[in-house]
């Protein structure tokens, strides 16, 4: 097969990546390891800032999102037994975000692209990929019990965080960036109204939470566990009487339940890689970088990657000119680097760290009374949480 972009992954990244390709004429095949209904049905995260909605909505795939989506217009922080809104709207100017799952994105893009005849290859997993420093570099991958080879222009690497783009840099050239954190989040999918109108990010002394939602009818919550916790130990009773602990507040707020849907555990890690380029290989989302979820920036920082870089190859192939292409990394950083240190401050300051001692407990609550009470620091929380129109 050949292709002008070999797109590895079809996540938020590389289905976006090829809908915004198309509408610039560039022609591209997108090779997924799963199958089209298990990239459908995996829950992720949830949350769209005013960029993502404006693009999405721009590029003709925002139609579903704007029937069904939830805009929120401000978020609740909890902490000792109290709620404080941060209004997020009024604080920036008039921006919101969207509550609608990333695979409900994902199920909007994929069939945008069936719709025009856009090649998506289901159950065909890359495995490696070659002439990377030359003009044709080229992707091997297995399709069921058959081998393939795609030979492109451009290969971009969407394949998230285990795909093998990022491998296939040689040794050396890439600088990672990391952090771990000592915990995890335990997330569920609750068919039960939500509890709260707005989101709910709680600090108690027994650890985070937070409630989020998918629908009217469907609530997402989350528990900040030990990092090498198996879901085994936490059957639904104790995930219930858990979140009752951390939400309760001094006027008696009540927490629905109702049959838990999905179940798991997912680690907490901040990781960049630099530069976000080799030769012809171009990484994009989480193949380039993860934050931990507390800012709620992974499906947002994918979008603005291939935002950039599909404008990046449509100049190029109008013009010849590498201009754009050459900043790709540059460009992107800089918002991922703003949402590295966003993500990481919503996290230091909501989540309990195994070594905090009582001095430290007492910095964070200073930290989320002052966020809560400053207008100042209200609006530095909102405008990043909105997600920054220039960066
Ligand atoms: N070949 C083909 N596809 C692959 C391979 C491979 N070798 N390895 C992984 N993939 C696929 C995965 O199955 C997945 O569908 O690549 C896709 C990567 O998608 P995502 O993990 O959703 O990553 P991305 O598109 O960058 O979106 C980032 O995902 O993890 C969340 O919070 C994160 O919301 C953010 C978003
Ligand atoms: C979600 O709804 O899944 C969600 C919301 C906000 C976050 C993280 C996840 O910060």
């Amino acid at each position: 097969m050949r292709t002008q972009v070999g797109i590895v992954g079809a996540g938020p990244a590389g289905l976006l990546l090829s809908h915004l390709l198309h509408l610039q004429g560039v022609e591209s095949v997108v090779l997924e390891a799963r199958s089209r209904d298990y990239v459908e049905q995996r829950v992720r995260a949830g949350v769209l800032e005013q960029n993502t909605v404006d693009l999405l909505r721009q590029a003709g795939v925002g139609d579903r999102m704007d029937r069904e989506g939830l805009v929120h217009h401000g978020i609740e922080l909890r902490f000792g037994g109290r709620g404080h809104r941060i209004a997020m709207t009024e604080l920036t100017g008039g921006r919101s975000i969207t509550v609608y799952g990333q695979q409900e994105v994902v199920k909007d893009l994929i069939r945008a692209r069936l719709d025009v005849g856009g090649q998506l290859e289901f159950e065909a997993g890359a495995v490696s990929l070659h002439g990377l420093d030359g003009d044709t570099p080229t992707i091997r991958y297995r399709h069921g019990a058959e081998d393939g080879e795609l030979v492109c222009d451009v290969v971009a690497g969407c394949d998230g965080f285990h795909g093998v783009a990022r491998g296939a840099v040689p040794d050396g050239v890439l600088t990672v960036y990391e952090r771990q954190y000592p915990f995890a989040w335990l997330g569920i999918l609750a068919e039960v109204a939500p509890s709260t109108e707005e989101l709910i990010y709680c600090s108690h002394d027994r650890g985070f939470a937070l409630h989020s939602m998918r629908s009217p009818k469907l609530t997402r919550l989350y528990l900040q566990v030990a990092p090498d916790e198996a879901i085994d130990g936490w059957p639904d009773e104790r995930i219930w009487a858990e979140l009752r602990t951390r939400f309760a507040t001094d006027d008696g707020f009540t927490l629905a339940d109702g049959p838990v849907v999905d179940k798991g555990i997912t680690p907490m890690r901040s990781f960049v890689v630099e530069p976000m380029r080799h030769g012809r290989l171009f990484l994009a989302g989480d193949a380039a970088h993860i934050v931990p979820p507390t800012g709620a920036k992974g499906m947002n920082l994918a979008v603005n990657d291939v935002r950039v870089l599909a404008e990046a190859l449509a100049a190029w192939y109008r013009s010849g000119s590498t201009e754009l292409l050459d900043g790709y990394s540059a460009t992107c950083l800089r918002r991922v680097w703003r949402s590295q240190h966003f993500s990481w401050w919503m996290t230091s300051m909501l989540h309990r760290f195994p070594d905090d001692d009582g001095f430290q407990r007492r910095l964070q609550l200073s930290q989320l009374a002052y966020t809560t009470t400053s207008e100042a620091a209200a609006r530095s929380l909102a405008e990043n949480y909105v997600g920054l129109a220039q960066v």
